[in-house]
């Protein structure tokens, strides 16, 4: 019997649509399902016809965090090793636009994963969270940095702390969440948002991703720096001649990712 995909993924049109595949356990994300997941967002990137990612959990669970099974018994040395959670960065380093689907549970890593992606896509009755602390430790994969970020320190000290779950609705309201959607909605809601996305000229968006990117990673002399140089290159690309002589000539510009 052919071995399982633990990452699924589909095309239509320009968008990539990335499921994780293992319900049993919740995606609980294993080294293997991570390498899976790493190899997948860098086949999107180098595809051409690739213009935008939906990632997803499938109709269910986003993710309940990585595999506790996998590291319960592991010594510190071998998770330094073993690089596992070093090389998540690399999820975050996907040069095209990732609209997470997020239907029901994003905690721990799972949290991390979506908090990776650049829009995000939730049902009314998902979860998110980052629940370490009830079992010893802290989140690894950003969880710290990124969620304060995303709302601010003392609600995110007060989740942290507590292993607390945060409803999709609070999530909305504080800003971690784009849209709220009927729970069957939700992916096919990310996969609007990612067509609208991949309709746009590829490169002023891959590049426009950099710059918002670095407002939360970098000082604001980088980043306006990273926005400028972007903004330059862009008057190299065939998209932007495109662009604007089609809005001269008041008819729709057709991109070509040139
Ligand atoms: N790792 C491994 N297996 C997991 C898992 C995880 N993170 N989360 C769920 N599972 C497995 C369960 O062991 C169970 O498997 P079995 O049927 O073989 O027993 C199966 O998924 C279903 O889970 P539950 O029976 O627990 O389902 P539930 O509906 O009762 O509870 C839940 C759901 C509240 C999400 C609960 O599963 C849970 O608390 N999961 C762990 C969440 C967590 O602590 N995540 C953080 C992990 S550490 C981390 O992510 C570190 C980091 O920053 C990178």
């Amino acid at each position: 019997m052919p071995e399982e995909r633990l990452v699924l993924s589909e095309r239509a049109g320009h968008v990539a649509t990335l499921t994780l595949n293992r319900p049993q356990v919740l995606n609980a994300l294993s080294p293997a399902l991570i390498d899976e997941l790493i190899a997948a967002l860098a086949a999107c990137d180098a595809d051409d016809e690739v213009r935008a990612i939906v990632l997803t959990g499938g109709p269910r669970v986003f993710a309940a965090g990585a595999d506790i099974k996998a590291m319960a018994e592991a010594s510190p040395v071998e998770m330094l090793t073993r690089r596992n959670i070093e090389r998540w960065s690399r999820i975050a380093a996907t040069r095209k636009p990732i609209v997470a689907a997020v239907c029901g549970y994003a905690l721990g890593g799972g949290c991390e994963l979506a908090m990776m992606c650049d829009v995000i896509v939730a049902a009314e009755t998902a979860q998110f969270g980052q629940p370490e602390i009830n079992i010893g430790i802290i989140p690894g994969a950003g969880g710290t940095q990124r969620l304060t970020r995303a709302l601010g320190p003392y609600r995110a000290m007060e989740l942290i702390l507590t292993g607390a779950m945060l409803s999709a609705p609070e999530a909305h309201q504080h800003g971690l969440v784009n849209r709220l959607t009927p729970p069957e909605a939700c992916i096919p809601e990310a996969q609007r948002l990612a067509s609208l996305i991949a309709e746009r000229p590829p490169l002023a968006v891959q590049l426009a991703k950099e710059a918002v990117r670095a407002a939360a990673e970098t000082t604001l002399r980088e980043g306006m720096a990273i926005e400028l140089r972007n903004f330059y290159l862009l008057f190299d690309t065939a998209d932007q001649k495109e662009g604007m002589r089609a809005f001269i000539e008041k008819r729709k510009a057709e991109f070509r990712g040139r």
